[in-house]
């Protein structure tokens, strides 16, 4: 079969790795691809925004499965272009994706289907948000209601920087559309968790736990990024977690869209807080995780295309995951500046070096090929990746290989994992 894959992070890196594994891929293209993806895979100059091109290309190149990678083209509904155009295509339908691509719609299946979530409040208008915040107290979370590139989300220390971000949504059109409305939210405490689910629409099936580090700089401290390393499984998960994760928020998210008319098939993600009263979702998305799928695919013993295809005709019941019992920890080297704004075109040295340590795969997300050499072309520019016997030799390992790796300006966070070693311990 030959696959097709869209995107061009880490997230669609690892799924290019993982589905590659499979003794029924003949060959995989992927668009637009990066450098790392160029290495095992065929990389084709087509947008995710561009549905004809990539529809023309997948008919004229007989592409048996395409898989979507990122929110912006789910959203925009190309599966249920791909799905017109009689193309097997993995992936929510754009109706699905609503439950990542607007917070409001998301936030009223929760409390129409009792799924636990933070109270929140919605406006349009400045001065009866102002007036609301007024009211309330500090921490509080402001939210644009659209897709914003993760800059979207505010927790907000004090009123008078809530109000500022309120501004920034409704006055200053910061985000465009997506700011036009807000949501304001009670601020949860815990730990966070991210759980995520393949689903035929009926079927949901959870896949192994994972922690993402949004936070730029240690001990989650400065601003939000899109993922600064991930690892699996996570503790805070505990089995009694996982299954009220599964029976409080996937099942009845998937069940409650299927009431409003809506199948969702593809991959469910739940954002929750772990809190005192039980877990609470935080945001849902339409797809898998980056950086969590770094961390979780070098897990899963199943044959992706198997678990894809039976997502499409809806036979997921006949699918069991297996997951390996190691621990995989994902550490993501920025560009300088990073999340702020970052050169790019630095060439990246150490890689063939990283990737001789046990267990351990590079995963490209901004990077390209440049006369032979990898140079960094984004952002989040490597997501180092190893597996160990335990989270400790795990951690050992990808800060050995993360070590090897040098880029002017590169920056990377020392702790990841390190909260779940402490409850290890404890
Ligand atoms: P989101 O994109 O909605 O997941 O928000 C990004 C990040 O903001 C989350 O990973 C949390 O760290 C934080 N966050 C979002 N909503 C809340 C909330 N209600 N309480 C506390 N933290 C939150
Ligand atoms: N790791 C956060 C996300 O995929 O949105």
């Amino acid at each position: 079969m030959r696959v097709l894959v869209i995107g061009g992070g880490g997230r669609e890196h690892t799924l290019v790795w993982k589905l590659r594994q499979s003794p029924k891929v003949e060959k995989i293209f992927c668009a637009p691809g990066n450098g790392g993806i160029a290495r095992i895979a065929e990389c084709v100059p087509i947008k995710p925004s561009e549905f004809d091109e990539l529809i023309a290309f997948a008919k004229e190149n007989d592409v048996g499965l395409t898989v979507v990678g990122p929110e912006d083209p789910l959203c925009a509904g190309i599966v249920d272009r791909f799905e017109d155009a009689g193309l097997r295509v993995f992936g929510p339908c754009g109706k699905a994706a609503m439950l990542e691509g607007n917070k409001l719609f998301a936030k009223e299946i929760m409390v129409k289907y009792n799924i636990p979530t933070a109270a929140y409040e919605e406006f349009d208008r400045t001065a009866e948000a102002i007036e609301y915040l007024r009211g309330v107290d500090a921490p509080i979370v402001v939210k644009a209601y659209g897709n914003a590139l993760g800059k979207g989300v505010c927790v907000c220390r004090t009123i008078e920087h809530a109000e500022a971000f309120v501004k920034k949504c409704l006055d200053e059109r910061a985000f465009g559309d997506a700011g036009s409305r807000v949501i304001i939210e009670e601020c949860l405490v815990g730990e966070e968790a991210s759980l995520l689910a393949f689903t035929d629409g009926e079927t949901v099936l959870p896949m192994d736990s994972a922690q993402d580090h949004k936070p730029v700089y240690d001990n989650d401290e400065g601003p939000n990024t899109g993922g600064m390393g991930a690892y699996s499984p996570a503790p805070v998960v505990t089995a009694e977690v996982y299954q009220e994760i599964y029976r409080n928020v996937l099942k009845p998210v998937v069940e409650g869209l299927k009431s409003e008319g809506i199948k969702y098939k593809g991959v469910v993600y739940a954002g929750v807080m772990i809190t005192g009263e039980g877990p609470k979702v935080l945001e849902f998305n339409a797809r898998f995780g980056d950086p969590e799928n770094q961390a979780l695919l070098p897990r899963l013993e199943n044959d992706l295309v198997d678990v894809m295809e039976a997502v499409i005709d809806e036979r997921l019941d006949s699918v069991e995951l297996r997951w390996k019992p190691e621990s995989a920890v994902c550490v993501v080297m920025a560009s300088g500046g990073y999340p702020g704004p970052y050169e790019k075109g630095k060439v990246i040295n150490g890689l063939e070096e990283a990737e001789a340590v046990p267990g351990t795969v590079v995963f490209h997300a901004g990077t390209k090929g440049d006369e032979g050499r990898i140079v960094t072309s984004g952002g989040r520019v490597l997501g180092v990746t190893s597996t160990g016997e335990s989270l400790e030799s795990a951690i050992g390992s990808v800060y050995k290989a993360a070590g090897m790796i040098n880029f002017d300006g590169a920056h990377y966070r020392t702790d990841i994992g390190a909260k779940a070693l402490r409850r290890l311990e404890a």
